[in-house]
């Protein structure tokens, strides 16, 4: 299965043809690669198959109008087109063409085909007649020339009882063709779950015990882990952050749920990164009511809390497994000790009593340690360093699988 399409946004464009009743398979194939559909529909195309059938396959809205004031408020025309990662045109009616190759913007679709800046392919779908017209061959070759991809048509038997060229592609062609539109990522359909942020372990209904955590790190990892076409999994403690494009997102309290979450996505992990700062230890007791102030001391009975990376570390099968160690002191041998304790693939090591870098920072400054080996990687921004570790990561996870 080609993992291409994992994360990218499809902006199917629908026209009249009788091929439309094709477009519902077509969505559902493009999901099952990953892919993130959006629909078009023109007029003369809701002749031929409901937009409810195609909102509920693509679980989107379906844009039907230019100036309809509702959609303009939701995602507005010029947005929808740079939503857009490829502008798949199926079917693509030879009337649709003619227009397009003309520079109109007299509806939706063509309006959005002249304002993006993604690649635009299309499907034609018509009579073997009207693709064989002098017309029509002259609109394609416009197209072609502007850089616009053709897919097909195949020829064979038609809707109107004729044969030749015109036939629309298969929906399982379509999806190989738009595939090919795009370039590999490192992580293309590879399955990260990062955790992130602090968790809160409860001392009575309205008090927690807990630590600096911004999640900045974390979340930097997952945006990043998308972009490299990751189906990206994030589960985040209490945080307040938003959630990165194309991530799906498990919200969490405490230790006990952070780890709950992570078992439970194991079986559906191939990469899985512990960048939460977990709470080693939690109240014994969480007291019903609010704890009154009655003596000058208070104890409180703390018990450990499950090690998340280490029980992931420690599963069968398991992902290839990534920590990070937050410390203040010999850095790289505590460091070591964990990758090795823990049984890590890959440990990201941060001195957190440098100011400006770790905790709470924008910026950060590590030390990527494996078992034959170690990188240090120079202080910048979270965002720019998560992008270098997610390739780093995917480096070390690509080998381990060759
Ligand atoms: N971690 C985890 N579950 C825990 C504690 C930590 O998954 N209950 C993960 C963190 O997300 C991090 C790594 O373990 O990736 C290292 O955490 P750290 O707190 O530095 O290590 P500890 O095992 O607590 O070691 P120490 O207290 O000796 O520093």
């Amino acid at each position: 299965m080609s993992t291409r399409l994992a994360n990218r946004r499809i902006l199917l464009g629908v026209t009249g043809g009788i091929a439309a009743y094709k477009s519902a398979e077509l969505i559902r194939r493009l999901r099952d690669h990953g892919a993130e559909v959006r629909v078009v529909m023109t007029p003369a195309a809701c002749e031929f198959i409901t937009p409810l059938t195609l909102q509920a396959l693509s679980g989107n809205p379906v844009h039907l109008d230019l100036l309809d004031p509702a959609a303009e408020a939701g995602m507005g025309h010029i947005e929808l087109a740079r939503w857009a990662d490829a502008v798949l045109v199926a079917p693509a009616s030879a009337d649709f063409m003619a227009r397009l190759a003309q520079g109109m913007a007299d509806d939706l679709l063509t309006t959005l085909c002249l304002a993006t800046a993604a690649r635009i392919a299309l499907a034609p779908a018509m009579n073997q007649g009207m693709w064989a017209d002098p017309a029509t061959a002259a609109n394609v070759a416009t197209l072609r020339e502007r850089g616009i991809h053709l897919f097909g048509p195949a020829a064979g038997a038609q809707a109107c009882g004729d044969i030749g060229p015109g036939r629309m592609l298969e929906p399982d062609q379509l999806v190989t063709e738009t595939a090919a539109l795009f370039q590999s990522r490192l992580l293309d359909g590879v399955r990260v779950t990062i955790t992130a942020g602090p968790t809160r372990e409860a001392l009575d209904p309205v008090r927690y015990l807990s630590n600096h955590s911004s999640g900045k790190m974390g979340f930097a990892l997952a945006a990043a882990a998308a972009d490299a076409g990751a189906i990206t999994t994030l589960i985040a403690g209490p945080v307040t952050l938003c959630t990165p494009e194309r991530v799906q997102r498990i919200d969490v309290e405490s230790a006990q749920q952070m780890y709950d979450a992570a078992m439970q996505q194991l079986a559906s992990t191939d990469i899985f990164i512990a960048a939460a700062a977990v709470a080693d230890y939690r109240p014994a007791q969480v007291a019903g009511q609010k704890i009154k102030k009655q003596s000058e001391t208070l104890t409180i009975e703390l018990v450990r809390n499950p090690d998340i990376v280490a029980s992931v570390a420690a599963a069968r099968p398991r992902p290839f497994t990534v920590g990070f160690a937050a410390e203040t002191d010999a850095l790289l041998d505590h460091a070591r000790d964990k990758l090795e304790r823990k049984r890590l693939d890959m440990l990201i090591a941060n001195d957190v009593s440098v100011p400006g870098i770790g905790f709470n920072s924008d910026d950060n400054a590590v030390t990527v340690l494996w078992a034959q080996g170690e990188l240090a990687l120079a202080q910048c921004s979270k965002r720019q360093l998560a992008t270098e570790l997610v390739a780093l990561v995917a480096r070390h996870y690509r080998l381990q699988l060759a």
